[in-house]
């Protein structure tokens, strides 16, 4: 490719797996892009790659800027955290105002809030996007979740829209929202894709241990889900995983080799934190969450499991009629996933004021990403029908599907309990969906306890106001009568040295 100075549409920043194949991807749809990476190896392997396509890698930055088309659009596929950071100090003098920075990476959505900030305040453009689908999604066709800078956007709309996975001829891409709208939305995709991820695994788990299943026949029941309702692509890999045999040819399965102590970069856990302060429950993610840490303490389970043995037991009951409610039970707690994850971005949209387009959401999520699978669809009618559903849950087809998956989620989760076989996720989902459809919760005695230990008040069902009440004849407050307790009714004169307000949490007495 020629070194006019300025050749090129796009640039990228790290030319990592991702974006060496985001940069192939570019260029198989016409356009000149250029690379930039302190690593020549990582310059020379997009060279090998990008033969013959109008592709370029520089190791000098200021080279690299200086071959793109102004005002420039250069995306950063780095990882998360103050690499960033860095990245932009050291590019930024190369820059001029008006040029497009976007960060490509899963930054947390508050470090991206932050550099929007500071980087619109010098005059540059920039917005955080999610990009998901892992190598193959980057070469392909990812699915892409920008937000911020809504005019920079839209000049990068033709790049991101041909690059895309489409479904029914659509993009997965769209412009989700103002700030870090596009990296909060991929952090919650992340947070579905553990969801996802750990209800295999247990499935694995209830397969083989549970059923005793051979191998062959535990990659054979996952791509029989796969054709049918459960299609997605944690299913199509995993059925893959199950075909994958050791190398050196002994006919084992890789995966039996593998050790059992999962990883994790973090999403996953920074959507249970801000779940957590945002008061949304996703008790799915969370139990994912957890089971990537508990999984860590190998030494500790061996010892356990000396301790506690015998390992779990075989599920009890017909093997076939435990297949087909495996497959109710899998498909009811992929539902809970997605409407937890769902009611979470609900929830964040109101506080962070992204107006979020959930119908939007779970179009572009059909293809490209990892968690795209064929319940999405029914997923996207829903909020296609009304974008102002509480829950997804109160969706009616939805419902339909989960009340006809309940009786094998049930029938799942009490036989693999009996059998002693953790199923921390598949439980989780059958807890989230019995509490939130139950009308009266016995959190009511939580708030007896709360106020008779630390006076922290209750309300009263019917009563306007909080009260507070003297559990026991021992007076608990110095000023307070002694007797019987009397409740803190609105607009009674308070004790002395106490003071009553409003708000529950603000009642002092
Ligand atoms: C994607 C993936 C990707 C993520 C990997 C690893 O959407 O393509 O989510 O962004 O980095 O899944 O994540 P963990 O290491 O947290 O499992």
């Amino acid at each position: 490719m020629s070194d006019n100075p300025t050749d090129y549409a796009f640039g990228m920043i790290g030319l990592g797996t991702m974006g060496r194949n985001m940069l192939l991807n570019m260029a198989d749809h016409g356009f000149a892009v250029a690379g930039y990476d302190k690593n020549q190896k990582q310059v020379d392997l997009l060279g090998q790659e990008g033969q013959g396509k109008p592709v370029k890698g520089f190791t000098d930055p200021k080279a690299f800027v200086q071959s793109i088309k102004t005002p420039r659009a250069i995306m950063m596929l780095v990882p998360a955290g103050p690499i960033v950071d860095s990245v932009i100090a050291e590019m930024l003098p190369l820059l001029a105002a008006g040029d497009i920075l976007i960060d490509g990476g899963n930054s947390h959505f508050t470090d991206t809030e932050r550099r929007a900030k500071d980087l619109a305040g010098k005059g540059f453009h920039f917005f955080g996007m999610g990009v998901s689908g892992g190598e193959e999604g980057a070469r392909f066709g990812p699915s892409m979740m920008p937000g911020g800078d809504k005019e920079a956007y839209q000049t990068m709309k033709p790049v991101f829209e041909a690059i895309a996975a489409h479904v029914d001829g659509a993009p997965c891409v769209a412009w989700l929202g103002p700030g870090a709208a596009g990296h909060f939305v991929k952090m919650v995709h992340n947070g579905i894709e553990y969801g996802l991820m750990e209800l295999i695994a247990e499935t694995y788990g209830l397969l083989k241990n549970g059923l005793g299943m051979a191998d062959e026949a535990i990659g054979q029941e996952f791509a029989k889900w796969n054709d049918g309702r459960l299609q997605s692509f944690l299913l199509d890999i995993t059925k893959d995983i199950f075909a994958f045999k050791n190398p050196d040819g002994d006919g084992t399965l890789l995966l039996n080799d593998i050790k059992d102590e999962a990883r994790a970069k973090g999403t996953g856990k920074w959507t249970s934190q801000v779940a957590m302060d945002l008061q949304a429950p996703i008790p799915t993610v969370d139990a994912a969450v957890s089971m990537r840490d508990l999984s860590k303490y190998k030494d500790l389970r061996v010892e356990l499991a000396k301790l506690y043995g015998p390992e779990a037991g075989h599920l009890q009951g017909d093997k076939n009629e435990l297949l087909k409610q495996l497959e109710q039970a899998f498909y009811f707690s992929m539902i809970m996933s997605y409407a937890q994850g769902m009611h979470l971005l609900a929830k964040a949209s109101e506080e962070y004021k992204y107006d979020l387009q959930l119908a939007t959401i779970a179009k572009i999520w059909r293809g490209g990403c990892i968690i795209r699978s064929a319940f999405l669809n029914e997923i996207y009618n829903a909020f296609e029908k009304d974008n102002n559903l509480a829950h997804l849950l109160l969706d009616s087809k939805v419902q339909e599907l989960t009340q006809s998956s309940a009786p094998g989620m049930r029938a799942v989760v009490a036989a693999a309990v009996a059998a002693g076989q953790a199923v921390p996720a598949y439980a989780s989902a059958l807890s989230y969906f019995d509490a939130f459809r139950t009308a009266r919760l016995p959190s009511n005695l939580i708030q007896a306890q709360r106020d008779y230990f630390g006076a922290h008040t209750y309300e009263l069902v019917g009563q306007e106001g909080v009260f507070h009440t003297q559990w026991t004849g021992k007076r608990s407050h110095p000023d307070a009568p002694a007797g019987p307790a009397a409740n803190l009714k609105p607009n009674t004169p308070p004790v002395p040295n106490t003071k009553q307000s409003e708000d529950p949490s603000k009642a002092k007495l």
